[in-house]
């Protein structure tokens, strides 16, 4: 029987847990709009590994299986605004959507600086928004349509405002059309740079995917082995998916798959020496996922301020002010654990690049102001790993410095 976890294949778990409250915002959208209210995109946030993806297809499926439309953008394949317009006329016209040409990225002559720092033919620009909202508006015409953008934090700027400002107008004149984006935390300073304003009118339609919680992320891991090899997980190795992965999914598969794997075919229960192994795996695949992390951490020369950050973190209850980041942030830069980067970054620019990473994000379920970790764990691999490896004073060099202090003492705790 082959092991039906398959973790980071872009595949859909086999057991979908949780997202209850997403999908119910979804579900109203849905029928709001299939009566001719339209209350605008959804758009579901998180780092890496949360189950964007894997909710953009859930939502996917349950309009194609209501009859309804569907299109997929891939944000990678619509280099310019003219090849977005090309690809809806031609989903339009084929009732599904054509792969398109790869467009060189024009250089506009004469156009004005535009969308961030890009610049954009406004004219051709208008132009090619209008044919967005022409064939959006033929998309949503016949029935309930759905625009899923899956990677939308990969969209060029100029392409990005054509289909927000399309969406917009199609939507407006009565197109029964739903749009859910899903991208990374960086999504939302990815819009504004659009200049669009839609994001303030999100309400609970902004999604900020949560780790899984108790039941959810045990159902995801115990569901499958009991319902195709007969396994039983008993309440320890229960607490122990629990611990061993936050309930992050991506950890959940692993473990799954790990579990899956370590059990005999004919057992009915896991055995001691089978749970040991499942977890020797699944410990030796985290690894490997921590260090590419940190790798990346290192690139980005943000290693040391991540390891204040965690630091912080901790001392903070796992919670940190925007204020107490940079803080730590720049106690962690003057560690020198990281190679000289050519320009030297500010605290600002430090917290955003760890947001970027998916490290720490605005994540909290109840305070958009409190950065939360991405990954529980991995905060704790960071400060290992800095001091093990790189330096063993690391601790007690950020103890003694100042900013680490304030950052730590900043008296309301979040
Ligand atoms: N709700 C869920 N229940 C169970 N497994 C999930 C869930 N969401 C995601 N996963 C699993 O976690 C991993 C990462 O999911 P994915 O959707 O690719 O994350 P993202 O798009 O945020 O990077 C995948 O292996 C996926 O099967
Ligand atoms: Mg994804």
């Amino acid at each position: 029987m082959d092991n039906p976890f398959n973790p980071g294949s872009g595949t859909a778990p086999p057991h979908f847990g949780g997202r209850n409250g997403d999908l119910h915002v979804f579900d109203r959208c849905v029928s709001k709009a299939k009566k001719g209210i339209m209350e605008g995109p959804m758009v579901l946030v998180a780092p890496r590994g949360q189950g964007k993806t894997v909710l953009l297809r859930r939502m996917v499926e349950k309009v194609m299986s209501d009859g309804g439309t569907v299109l997929e953008l891939v944000p990678s394949e619509i280099p310019t605004p003219s090849a977005l317009a090309v690809k809806l006329a031609h989903a339009v016209r084929s009732g599904e959507g054509l792969p398109i040409r790869r467009e060189r990225r024009k250089k506009a002559k004469g156009g004005v600086p535009l969308l961030g720092g890009e610049m954009g033919d406004v004219t051709h620009m208008e132009m090619d928004m209008g044919s967005v909202a022409e064939s959006l508006g033929k998309i949503g015409a016949g029935g309930m349509a759905l625009l899923a953008v899956d990677e939308a934090h990969e969209l060029p700027l100029d392409v990005g405002w054509c289909l927000l400002q399309g969406e917009q107008k199609a939507r407006v004149q009565g197109t029964r059309l739903q749009t859910v984006f899903a991208g990374t935390p960086d999504l939302e300073p990815h819009f504004q740079k659009m200049r669009v304003t839609f994001w303030s009118r999100l309400h609970d339609r902004e999604r900020r995917l949560q780790l899984l919680e108790g039941d959810d992320a045990v159902a995801a891991v115990a569901c499958p082995l009991k319902d195709e090899r007969g396994l039983d997980v008993d309440d320890a190795l229960r607490q122990r998916i629990m611990s061993m992965t936050s309930g992050y999914p991506y950890f959940l598969q692993v473990l799954g798959a790990s579990l899956w794997d370590a059990a005999p075919m004919d057992a009915t229960a896991f055995a001691p020496d089978a749970v040991a192994l499942a977890a020797k795996q699944f410990q030796v695949t985290k690894e490997f996922y921590y260090q590419k992390r940190v790798d990346e951490l290192g690139d980005k020369g943000l290693l040391g301020a991540a390891f204040a950050v965690a630091a912080a973190c901790e001392t903070k209850g796992g919670a940190l002010l925007r204020q107490q980041a940079q803080l730590a942030c720049q106690a962690g830069k003057r560690l020198g654990v990281d190679d000289a980067q050519p320009l030297s970054p500010t605290s600002a620019q430090m917290v955003d690049g760890l947001t970027q990473q998916g490290f720490v994000w605005h994540g909290h379920p109840t305070n958009p102001r409190h950065l939360v970790p991405g990954i529980p764990s991995l905060m704790h691999y960071v400060r290992q790993y800095v001091a093990e490896s790189l330096d063993d004073t690391a601790d007690d060099a950020l103890c003694r410095d100042e900013d680490f202090s304030r950052a730590c003492r900043t008296s309301r705790s979040p």
